[in-house]
Parts: structure tokens; C-alpha cells; sequence
């Protein structure tokens, strides 16, 4: 299936030339977008009707596939009842119940949530009040940040600040606030280093928390899988090591689980499987299935009590207009329940076992490096090619795979999949084939 050739159907395309400006996207070089028309599970078409595989699950987020019936009618429903107010003064059904339900499936005493609007939002509102925190408690001196090298947090300032370990935003080093990047302990299927990698790694955050633990606000970690850095997992170990230092040193433990949530590790969070609770989280992307943006931070009582007071002073002085949108929390809400439903966590165990055959094979192919798979995520590099984001390689890999009606996005030389957990197996089958034969191009 070839889409260079394939003749316009519509005028979007020049319209959207003439008056979009797309995401981490360089409009002088970039191919033409693709028209979408319409999706259905892991499939999306274009106005032809041409089918392009889902396998990046649209920036990680319809973790259930496109037009799920049980989300569209949730939405159709909430949209003629209630399709929003304001969040300060009021509050309706469906954020109410979202509260109670992601607090009883979350781990420990995360028994307080706030609504936002994305990924990065809901980090900028972990910093804010972790920060706001420690002031609120008489500690002034706790004004900066530990996160890790290849960490990605979102584009907005507070969360470009805690993914400046990335290089992703080294132009905006100025308009920063201070983050102290410690290094990352990544791990791959065959890694014989990594123990060593570990204690490296906790030695330098030894090293930075004697220096500036007591200062430091919190600590920002993605919980056993960096995603933007380049589909990079740790050991459940190395996190527990982590947290316990940071812990000790005063700081409150910051996860952000907005790529890891909600089952893309195999459990249903992150925190859940290396057994930690964290102090605050951060969830998005697969909170609302993908269908509607929407964020929640959610802390332990203990970070929500320290905002009590008879002064607005210690309040928390953050909200958005959308905030708790009653559309998107009733989504959410509805995309939970499908994990009970349709036993989604046993698929994504069903998916983890076919990625793992995958595993075997790429280790014997000469292109491929590192290859590693957990939950529904499969990732590998491509040998002999370096870089950061966008590089040839990858770049011509992520053409030929879209050429080949196969959404797969490399970040630099990492390839990966990370589909929608209703993929079936056929679609698996496709995916690998294609997959492999893109890699054989190169
Ligand atoms: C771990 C993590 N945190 C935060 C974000 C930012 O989310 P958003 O793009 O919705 O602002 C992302 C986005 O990819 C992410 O992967």
C-alpha cells in the first residue's frame, strides 16, 4: 500500500498547509500529514479508506483502540446530561466517582486528586505542590528538583525543567527553574551489567543529594520506563533505591506515570508493580482512553493536609477552566471499568508473551540492539545508528512503516511498539512482519 501516488480526496491537506502549525514538527522539511477520516480499534484510515496500523496507540494514549462503543456512548450520554462547569465552588457525578475509583485502585493513602488538562500540567502541578508543600510546612530552603538524565516530563516550563536530562529542550535552558539530572540505570533483555549500572547510578544520586538534598523539593522519576528518552526501562530494585534515598533526604517522591499508567507495564500502574508508594502521581494518556484530554495528580494525605489552614495563603492556587471536564472524567471513569469488563490486563499479558517471541528473534538480527519488551511495550535500537529524536535512520524507518500502513514513530534509534491493548493477533503478526522488513530496508 503505497501513499505517495494516492490522489487527493479533499482540500484538508492544503488547508492544513496553508494554516497549521503542528507539534515537534520542522514545517520546511516534514512530509505531508496524513488525513485521518476516521479510526476504529487499532486501525486508523484515511479518506480513502487506506488502513495505518495503530502501533504507537496515538501518542500512547487509546489504550482500549479508537472508537471504543462503551466510550463513544459514554460520551453521548455525560455530553446531553452535563458537558461542563467550573470546578471551584462546584463539583458533579462523574468526577466525584472518578475520585473514588482511581483512589481505590491506586496504591497506599493516594487518596487526593487534582484534575488538569494533559501530561505536562498534571507535572507542573506535582512541582507546584511539592514545593508549595515543604513551604507550608516551614521549610523555605526546598526550592529545587532531582529528576533523571533522558527524563521526559512535557513542554511546559516547570515540566521542560524536570526533563532538562533529555537535551530535548536545551535552547530553553534560560527560562528554566533548577533541576539537578542524576543518571538513569536502563536495562535490556542479556544486560550483564546492570547491577553495576545501578550502584553507579545510586552513587551519583548519593552524591547529588549530599549536595543539594536539602534544597531539593522532590524527586521526579518515570517509574520503570523512561518513554521519550527512548522506551528506556529500569528494574523495579533500582526505583526502590531511588526512593528510599530521596525519601531519606527530606524529598517528596514524585512519579510520573502519565506514559506508564493505566496498564502499559503489564500492571495497572507502574508504582503497583515495583511495590511503591509514591508521594504524589501524575496520570494521563491512557486515563481517558485517548479520547478526550485530561490529567490527575494525585497525592498521600499527609502532602494534602499540609495545604490545611485558615489562610488562603496555603492553598493550593492552581485550576484550569477545563479542569474535571464532566465529559472526560466520565470517559475515564468508563475506560476503568473496561479494565474489569474486558479483563484488558490479561490481554496485555497476552501481548507481553508475543512481544517476548519477538525479543528472541531480534536479538539475532544484525540491526537490532538492546531488544527488550515489557507489558504491551517492545523496543530496540538500531545498530550502528546515534542520535537524539530525529535521526536519518529513523527517520526513514518511521516513511517506510507509514508507506507500509504501519504508525510506528522511532525516537532516534529506538523502535518500538506500543499498541492498543485490543490488538489482535493477526494484527501482532502484521505488525512484526512489517517491522522486521522496514529494519531489512535499511
Ligand atoms: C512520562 C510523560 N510525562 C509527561 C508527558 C507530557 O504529556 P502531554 O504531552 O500530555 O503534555 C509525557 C508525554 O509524552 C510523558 O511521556
Amino acid at each position: 500500500m503505497k501513499w505517495e501516488n494516492a490522489p487527493p480526496v479533499s482540500d484538508f491537506l492544503d488547508i492544513d498547509k496553508r494554516h497549521i502549525w503542528h507539534p515537534f514538527t520542522q514545517h520546511a522539511t516534514e512530509r505531508d500529514p496524513i488525513v485521518i477520516a476516521r479510526a476504529k480499534a487499532a486501525s486508523l484510515f484515511d479518506e480513502e479508506g487506506h488502513e495505518i496500523l495503530d502501533l504507537i496507540s496515538s501518542w500512547w494514549t487509546c489504550i482500549h483502540g479508537h472508537a471504543h462503543p462503551a466510550i463513544v456512548e459514554t460520551i453521548a450520554a455525560q455530553a446531553a446530561t452535563l458537558e461542563h462547569v467550573m470546578f471551584a465552588g462546584f463539583t458533579h457525578p462523574p468526577a466525584a466517582k472518578l475520585a473514588k475509583a482511581l483512589t481505590d485502585v491506586l496504591p497506599g493513602d493516594l487518596n487526593r486528586v487534582f484534575f488538569s488538562d494533559n501530561g505536562s500540567t498534571a507535572v507542573e502541578v506535582a512541582a507546584k505542590l511539592a514545593y508549595q508543600y515543604h513551604r507550608n510546612k516551614g521549610d523555605t530552603a526546598r526550592s529545587e528538583f532531582i529528576a533523571f538524565e533522558g527524563g521526559y516530563h512535557g513542554d511546559t516550563l516547570g515540566a521542560m525543567s524536570l526533563g532538562r536530562g533529555s537535551s530535548f529542550f536545551t535552547l530553553f535552558e534560560g527560562l528554566m527553574c533548577r533541576v539537578h539530572p542524576v543518571p538513569y540505570a536502563p536495562t535490556w533483555d542479556g544486560d550483564n551489567a546492570i547491577e553495576q549500572r545501578e550502584q553507579d547510578a545510586l552513587k551519583a544520586l548519593d552524591a547529588t543529594l549530599e549536595a543539594h538534598g536539602s534544597k531539593a523539593a522532590a524527586l521526579v522519576i518515570e517509574p520503570l520506563m523512561q518513554g521519550a528518552g527512548g522506551i528506556r526501562f529500569c528494574r523495579p530494585e533500582f526505583l526502590r533505591g531511588v526512593a528510599q534515598r530521596a525519601r531519606d533526604a527530606g524529598l517528596l517522591v514524585i512519579f510520573d506515570e502519565v506514559a506508564t499508567g493505566f496498564g502499559r507495564t503489564g500492571a495497572l500502574f507502574a508504582c503497583e508493580k515495583a511495590k511503591l508508594v509514591p508521594d504524589v502521581i501524575c496520570l494521563s494518556k491512557g486515563l481517558t482512553a485517548g479520547a478526550l484530554p485530561m490529567s490527575v495528580t494525585v497525592a498521600r494525605d499527609d502532602v494534602y493536609d499540609a495545604f490545611l489552614s485558615d489562610t488562603f495563603d496555603t492553598a493550593l492556587a492552581h485550576g484550569h477552566s477545563f479542569t474535571a471536564n464532566p465529559l472526560a472524567c466520565a470517559v475515564a471513569l468508563k475506560s476503568l471499568a473496561l479494565f474489569d469488563e474486558e479483563n484488558t490486563l490479561a490481554r496485555v499479558a497476552a501481548i507481553e508473551a508475543r512481544h517476548r517471541e519477538q525479543v528472541g528473534l531480534l536479538k539475532q538480527h544484525p540491526r537490532a540492539e538492546r531488544p527488550r519488551a515489557m507489558g504491551s511495550m517492545l523496543a530496540f535500537e538500531i545498530a550502528g545508528s546515534e542520535g537524539h529524536y530525529k535521526t536519518a535512520d529513523g527517520e526513514r524507518l518511521r516513511d517506510w512503516y507509514l508507506n507500509n500502513g504501519l504508525n510506528i514513530r522511532p525516537l532516534g534509534p529506538t523502535v518500538y511498539l506500543m499498541p492498543p491493548y485490543c490488538i489482535t493477533d493477526d494484527e501482532l503478526t502484521r505488525a512484526y512482519a512489517g517491522l522486521i522488513e522496514g529494519l531489512d530496508t535499511l
